[in-house]
């Protein structure tokens, strides 16, 4: 048998400091639906998350709940999976950087750095972010009316004194660059990819990637009293969970990955560092960074102090995540920053699921039941009208395949809504009541062009809701939902079951304060 074609998703892995809300839910989802469409896809997939665990800031926290880091990161990294499978996510893995086996990584990265001469030990003098677990240049820096210190992110910034080791950043500036001229779809989307570019072509300075001023982290081989920097640490994840040192490990295929996922925060430390770390190792880049934007909350900075984090169990409580889902997708660009209200996610679900696209499967498939004795008819000749609108269908996937392939879900989301749009005109002017009287044959001809139109729309958006459209896909009687299964026609003259609604419309007025 012909070997699959791979595909190796991640999503950055979340400090466990944090409880989780929808930015971490966000980058996850997005990349739940391309594993899930790429699976459907007939590719393998590989889809990675996990928890971030080292560093000052978790044993910071630890230090704040009166526990050592480890039972606390034991503790908190619960959450991280509960999320996911709240989340209704499809991960094939959970990596934790407290594990053995990416101990075992971090140290075989830090030994082929080291062999490749890029490593050398020095002390560091400059502005750190706890919050941020980042280094700044002093002219990253602003002092604020208050007298504090910040960076770029708004994050106080220490002067850190103390011994460390440094990567030779400033040696890979020229082979970066190369690589990016190289690699034109390396950094998406373009603007941020200008941002980088502009980064790197400003100069870069050598990297501090080891600490000795706390223990919490990998300790660095051969150099006692010094662990690593957390981001090298973090990083790596990418790379043990293949396997990796291992070239015989199960998943060793899998590198490079296809994609990482990110937040537009940390996109540096994977566009520009990363890439280093792995050339400097004799190991390949990814083949792409995507950064997303940020999420504000009715127009605010979602911030703990605040007290506006949104949580997503209570948006799943009350919407449903399929819907919640469907939303993070389709009401923003992916790639730009967002707004989360509660008006937009009642708009999402009362008009594109409810009205528009649950509707037109509770016409087809109530009348089915109704008018036709549950079994759905099989079709007569085709007219332009049905050709047309099942074209429109047809044309869909290799749609979705281009827009989610350059991570444009809302693009693509908006490709099948216009379907579904012309669908409901569809039944308006084919208007089967009427048929029923005057045309029976016709009537059974429309229904059933209606059921493959649905069917198909089902399959299609399995990635984005999993279980509505499980749901869907059970009233149609379908039972091979890969995207394979688009390639014949539903049969017709089958019996369906029992419909009943797939999303239901949430009253504006019963507001729980999400
Ligand atoms: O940075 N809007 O972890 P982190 C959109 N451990 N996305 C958001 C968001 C928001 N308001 N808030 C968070 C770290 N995110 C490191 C990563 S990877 C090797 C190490 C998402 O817990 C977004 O993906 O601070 C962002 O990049 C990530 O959470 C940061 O998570
Ligand atoms: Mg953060």
């Amino acid at each position: 048998m012909m070997q699959k074609q791979r595909y190796y998703v991640t999503t950055p892995i979340y400090y466990v400091n944090d409880v989780p809300h929808i930015g971490h839910a966000y980058t996850t989802l997005a990349a739940d639906v391309l594993a899930r469409f790429m699976r459907l896809d007939g590719r393998e997939v590989f889809f990675l998350t996990g928890t971030d665990e080292h560093g000052q800031k978790v044993e910071k926290a630890a230090a704040a709940r009166g526990l050592e880091p480890k039972p606390f990161t034991d503790e908190v990294s619960a959450n991280f999976r509960e999320l996911a499978e709240a989340m209704g996510f499809s991960n094939d893995d959970f990596i934790r950087t407290t594990e053995p086996r990416h101990y075992r990584a971090c140290e075989e990265l830090w030994r082929r750095i080291h062999a490749a001469g890029d490593l050398y030990l020095g002390d560091y003098g400059g502005w750190y972010a706890v919050r941020d677990e980042a280094f700044y240049r002093e002219s990253e820096t602003v002092v604020g009316e208050d007298g504090i210190r910040r960076g770029p992110s708004g994050a106080p910034v220490d002067w850190v004194k103390e011994p460390s080791w440094f990567f030779r950043l400033s040696a890979w500036q020229d082979r970066l660059l190369a690589f990016y001229e190289a690699n034109p779809d390396f950094i998406a989307p373009e603007s941020r990819r200008n941002e980088v570019l502009s980064f790197v072509r400003s100069g870069l300075e050598d990297l501090s990637v080891s600490r000795t001023s706390f223990g919490w982290g990998v300790p660095v081989p051969d150099s006692p009293g010094h662990v690593m920097y957390v981001w090298l640490d973090a990083l790596t994840n990418y790379v043990t969970a293949t396997g990796w040192p291992n070239t015989h490990a199960e998943r060793a295929g899998f590198w490079p990955a296809d994609l990482h996922l990110v937040g537009k925060d940390i996109l540096r430390f994977h566009a520009v560092y990363w890439p280093a770390f792995l050339m400097s190792a004799g190991l390949e880049p990814p083949k792409r960074v995507f950064a997303h934007g940020w999420w504000t909350v009715e127009g605010q900075k979602m911030s703990k102090s605040l007290g506006n984090v949104v949580d997503p169990y209570a948006v799943i409580g009350e919407f449903g995540r399929d819907a919640f889902r469907f939303f993070l997708l389709r009401e923003i660009h992916f790639g730009a920053d967002g707004d989360f209200s509660r008006r937009g996610m009642l708009r999402r679900l009362n008009v594109d699921l409810a009205n528009e696209f649950g509707n037109l499967a509770q016409r087809t498939l109530g009348f089915v039941a109704r008018n036709c004795g549950g079994v759905l008819p099989a079709p007569a000749a085709l007219s332009d009208d049905d050709k047309a609108l099942l074209d429109s269908a047809a044309a869909l996937l290799p749609t979705l395949r281009a827009e989610i392939g350059r991570q444009a879900f809302h693009s693509g989301l908006e490709a099948v809504w216009s379907v579904i749009r012309d669908a409901n005109a569809y039944v308006d002017r084919e208007a089967p009541w009427t048929l029923r009287k005057t045309n029976p044959e016709r009537m059974g001809t429309v229904l059933w062009t209606l059921a493959e139109l649905l069917r198909r729309l089902g399959i299609l958006l399995q990635p984005v809701m999993p279980d509505a459209m499980a749901t869907l896909l059970d009233q149609l009687g379908v039972s091979d939902r890969s995207f394979a299964a688009l390639e014949a026609p539903m049969p017709g003259g089958v019996a369906l079951p029992a419909p009943s609604p797939i999303f239901r419309k949430v009253d504006d007025e019963a507001g729980k304060g999400v």
